[in-house]
Formats: C-alpha cells, structure tokens, sequence
C-alpha cells in the first residue's frame, strides 16, 4: 500500500534511507564475500560493467571511478552488447535491479561463454542474473512497485561506493552515516524541488550537464524526468555542450547543472556560456557552490552522489505529478524489460 503517500515513486524516494541502510549493513554481514569480489576486480584484466536505464547509470558512475582509480574498467549498455567481446581474465558486473532484464542476461550469457567470471548486483534473491553469476551481491531496497527507480538506483550507488571503498582499503564504518544524510536531504530539499519541477514541468526541452562523476547523474535526471513528466530532456557533459548543443540555447531555455563539487569551476564557465545566451539555470551543488543560478538547491557530504540522487528524483517526481500525470505508471513502459 501506500501509506498515505499520495504515489508509490515518493513513498519509494523517502524509503531510500533504510534501503540503503539496509544494504549497507547486509555488505558488512557480507564482507569476506565483499572482500572476494574487490580481489576479483584488482585482479583482473578489465572491469566490464553491464546494465540498462538507471542500472546503467549506476554503472557508469562506477566505471569511471574505476577508471580514476587506474583499473581499465568499459560501462556497456545492456542492448549493445554484442560490440564487446570479452576474454578470459576479464570480470564482468551486472547491475539490475529486478534481475531479469533480458539484455542484461544476454550480455552476461555472452561474456561468460567468452570466458569472463560474472558479479551481479540486483535486488531480488535469486534472480535469474543471480543465477548465472559466480559472485551475486544484493541490495536490500525492498520491493519497488513505482516504474520509475528511485530508492533501487541510490542503493546501487551505496552498494558501489562501499565497493570503491574496500578496493581502497577505505574506513567502510563512514559509509553507515549514508542514510542520516539521505532523510535529511530529502527534508530539507522537498520545497525546493517542487518548485523546480514545476517550472521544468512547462518547457519542451531542457538539458542536463555535468562534468566527471557528475555526469552519470545528470544523465539519470535526464531519464527521470523524461520518463514521467514527459519533458525531453537531454544530458551532457558539460565541456562537450559547447560542440553543437548550445546552438539549441535562447531566452528561457532550462540548464540544469549537477555539481558534485569537484570540478566546479569548470562547470562555472559552462554556466556563463549557458546564461550569456539567456538560458534559465538551475543548479545542484554540493560542498562547493556555484554563482548566477536562478535557483541553487547546495548541500554537503562527503558522497555527493548519494545525495543528488534523491534530489534529481524529487525534482522529476513534481514535474510529474504538476501535469497532473501519474508518475507510478508511465505510458509505454514497463518496470521489468523483458524482450530484446
Ligand atoms: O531491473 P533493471 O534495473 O535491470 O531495469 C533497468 C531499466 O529498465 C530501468 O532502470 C529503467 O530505466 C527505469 N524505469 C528507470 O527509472
């Protein structure tokens, strides 16, 4: 049920916080097998990190800290598999939240007649990823019913940075405070992003930059927000809108910016770039803030990631339900993909 939540995607966003606690405490109950599986990765030849949608995105995000951190790791999109072939020594990481995503399975099927070993990362016990994998590794998030992934997609970041952390030989301890700071996001930014997604909810097109671990995240935005309210929304990384996107940007046309903190000063002059030609700004910042947005919606943690999830959601969660459309069932699609 509902419990008095008016749809099943905000109830899901607010039980993001013990999802992920949830997760976080079934990886520690689960660290020798953890342990298992960042040996797998150090030693492999190459990372290849599978998923489709917002799985993707998680993936993606993980990848490319991968890569920073000098493992060669390649994100695959589920539905193009068939480009890559993978080899013995490599490991491969399937990340799906119901488990069943055909692409998914497909990929995985392929890699490991190739002779890749295979890790997967779903919510469901047993899922037929699960099944044909040599590691499974579970998110405790609970069952979602909304189609769009809200409390699954902040889990599977959770699960990663706890991943990231003990391939580092990182203090995994820091990572149990991760919910404390999601319930207290979603609080402080409920407002906030109302009125964001109501303004968003009336244009045709926005686009979504970020720059470096960021990146990942506007592009899930970007999905969000086209998924249930219906608004083309497109994502970039931030440098690269200066190759043909911005020829798109006139007076009012909406930028939202995801700043992780890292590089925002490069992201600064990106938000000029997009003013100078009267774009409307909307940023998401985190530890650092940035100048000249018509909205800032700033907060700090030492995982930016896991905070602007449930931000990007809210916002396209009140564009939504502000056309008056029924977020928990969008047109066209279904929660669990299962035909090619
Ligand atoms: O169950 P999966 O994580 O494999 O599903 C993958 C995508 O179908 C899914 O994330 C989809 O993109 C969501 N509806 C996005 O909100």
């Amino acid at each position: 049920t509902k419990e008095g939540y008016p749809h099943f995607m905000i109830k899901e966003i607010h039980e993001s916080p013990k999802a992920v606690k949830d997760t976080i405490e079934g990886f520690i109950s689960e660290i020798d097998l953890i342990k298992e599986v960042a040996d797998e990765i150090k030693n492999a030849n190459r990372i290849i990190v599978i998923g489709a949608g917002t799985s993707y995105h998680a993936g993606l995000y993980f990848s490319l800290q991968l890569q920073r951190l000098g493992y060669t790791s390649i994100p695959i999109i589920a539905s193009e598999y068939y480009n890559l072939k993978a080899k013995k020594g490599d490991i491969a990481l399937a990340i799906s939240q119901s488990g069943e995503t055909i692409d998914v399975l497909q990929g995985i099927r392929k890699m490991k007649n190739e002779g890749a070993k295979i890790i997967s990362l779903t919510n469901v016990i047993e899922s037929a990823i699960a099944r044909e994998s040599d590691y499974k590794l579970y998110m405790k998030a609970g069952p979602e019913i909304g189609v769009a992934a809200t409390k699954t997609f902040t889990t599977q970041l959770a699960s990663l940075l706890f991943l990231t952390e003990v391939l580092q030989g990182g203090n995994i301890n820091k990572l149990e405070k991760l919910h404390q700071e999601i319930r207290d996001t979603i609080t402080k930014v409920e407002g906030i992003t109302k009125r964001i997604g109501e303004k968003l909810s009336k244009k045709a097109n926005i686009y979504y930059l970020g720059r470096g671990l960021s990146l990942p995240l506007a592009m899930e935005g970007a999905l969000k927000i086209k998924e249930i309210a219906y608004v083309h929304a497109e994502a970039y990384p931030a440098g690269e809108s200066k190759h043909g996107p911005i020829s798109l940007v006139e007076k009012g046309f909406p930028v939202v910016i995801i700043n992780d903190g890292e590089l925002t000063d490069l992201l600064q002059n990106n938000l000029m770039e997009m003013k100078a030609r009267g774009a409307e700004i909307y940023t998401v910042s985190v530890n650092k803030k940035m100048k000249d947005s018509d909205i800032e919606i700033y907060l700090e943690s030492e995982f930016p990631a896991i905070v602007i999830s449930p931000v990007i959601q809210l916002i396209a969660y009140y564009a939504s339900v502000s056309k008056g459309y029924d977020p928990d069932k969008p047109r066209n699609l279904a929660k669990t993909v299962t035909v090619e």
